[in-house]
This record gives structure tokens, sequence and C-alpha cells, in this order.
């Protein structure tokens, strides 16, 4: 049985002081909650911000996951942040092909790929975004899109590792602008990629796999895209800074 989970991506946001305030917030919230097992809340403060954090929540309740990793082991990459010390220091989860990773940082299917398989190789669980550009909607490519997004990434993973990843699908158009997909293209293209996972996979690693959807997710909108058979919850942006929003959004789970 999947789980449902609400991930917050606080993005590069919050100072030392105000994100051990609302990973205080979130952790009383969901230990308060106390939400069936079938329910996880996640949430990933800036790289800086982690060790401080895993010392104030309850971490039985909430994963912390960080919101990248390098793509090799250890050595000379200036600025780099490994795998393996996110792991030493208690992280559970790394969001990974996140749009603006890929947009920004030229991060490409191979570079994520490597990634991957270190975030597995050391015990965490990748949360793996895929998304199209509003551009590739508009030209009625965007289930090509996600198809070769998947097959140039976690559908290259052996079915063991695969069945470790959680997928997020955020279309590029969605994302901080306040446009949110409707329930029906929510549920029409992760219903597509079940299809996908499915056919490379089989019916119950598609059946077991946790597909959230991200892009302008909110207190209003949350319960109506989650209400999908194959929408398993979300990750969130901007709504996950602020409490009231997002104690709703793990509510509407
Ligand atoms: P948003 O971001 O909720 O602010 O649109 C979602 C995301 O980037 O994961």
């Amino acid at each position: 049985m999947r789980k449902k989970i609400v991930a917050g991506n606080w993005k590069m946001n919050t100072t030392l002081a105000e994100g051990i305030a609302l990973a205080k917030e979130v952790s009383s919230f969901v230990t308060e909650a106390n939400l069936n097992s079938d329910k996880g809340v996640v949430i990933a403060p800036p790289f800086i911000h982690l060790t401080e954090i895993l010392k104030n929540v309850n971490t039985d309740k909430i994963c912390v996951a960080a919101q990248n990793c390098a793509a090799d082991e250890n050595g000379a990459f200036t600025g780099e942040v490994s795998a393996s010390m996110l792991q030493n220091i208690g992280v559970k989860a790394v969001i990974l092909g996140h749009s603006e990773r890929r947009m920004y940082y030229n991060e490409t299917s191979l570079t994520l790929l490597k990634k991957v398989q270190l975030v597995l190789k050391y015990q965490m669980k990748p949360i793996f975004c895929i998304g199209e550009l509003l551009s590739e909607r508009e030209k009625n490519i965007h289930f090509d899109v996600i198809k070769q997004q998947l097959h140039e990434t976690v559908f290259t993973l052996t079915a063991d590792d695969y069945s470790k990843i959680i997928i997020a699908y955020e279309p590029v158009w969605a994302i901080g602008t306040g446009v949110t997909a409707s329930p029906e293209q929510a549920q029409e293209m992760h219903a597509y990629i079940r299809s996908l996972i499915a056919e490379k996979f089989g019916a119950t690693a598609a059946d077991n796999t946790t597909l959230l959807y991200g892009g302008s997710c909110k207190a209003s909108n949350a319960k109506e895209l989650f209400d999908n058979k194959d929408v398993d919850g979300g990750l969130i942006g901007g709504a996950s800074l602020k409490m009231s929003e997002f104690s709703a959004i793990i509510s509407a789970m």
C-alpha cells in the first residue's frame, strides 16, 4: 500500500531562527495530529540549516529532507554537499530533479541519475521531480516529455532500487506562478505516469509508487487535487513556508 505524503520544499528561504521556528511548528502539528502510518510529512530546509533543524523536530514523526546533493561521492568539488554527508547528519530523503535545478543549474538526466544512485547508496529516499514546460504542453507533447524524463532516469534503475523512489509531477508552468494544474489535468498525468510504471516495472510497483503533485498547491486547492485516485499528496513550495497554509494542506491529505 503506497504512502500519502505532503512535503515542504523551502527552497532558498528562511533565516536559521525562522527555519527552526517553522520546523518546530510543523513537528508539533504533526505529532499532535497523530497521522496514520500510511501518511507522512517531509520538510526540506536549506542545507546549512539541516543539522540544527534535525535537533529540533520529532524525527519519528517528520522526515527531514535535503533539496539537492552532489553527483559525486566526495573529493575536490568546491561548494558541493555529498549524499554521504547528508546521511551522516540524519537526513532521510533528498529532492532531486526539481525544474529549478534542471533550468538554472543545467542538471541533465545523466547528472540526475548519478545523484539518485548516490542517494540510494546512502539509504535515503529520492523525491524525484519531473514536469513539462508550458510550451511543451501547448505543443501537446507533455506526455512524451514526461515519458522521456522517466526513461532517461529512474526507469533505468533495478526494480528493487526503483521501489524506493517517490515521484513528484510538477508541471513547470505551475511552479511559483499561482496557476495550478486542474484536478483533471493532475489526475490525467498521474494516471499516465502510473501506467508507464506498470509497463516498466509491473502493476504492483505502479500501485506502490507514491506520486506527488507540485505547482502552486495551497490550502484552498489541496483537497481537490489530493482527492484524485492517483494523486498521493503534494510537493509544496511557497505554501510550505506559512504554517497556517501548510497545516491545512497536511490536513487535506
Ligand atoms: P510552489 O512550488 O508550490 O511554490 O509552486 C512547488 C515546488 O517547486 O516544488
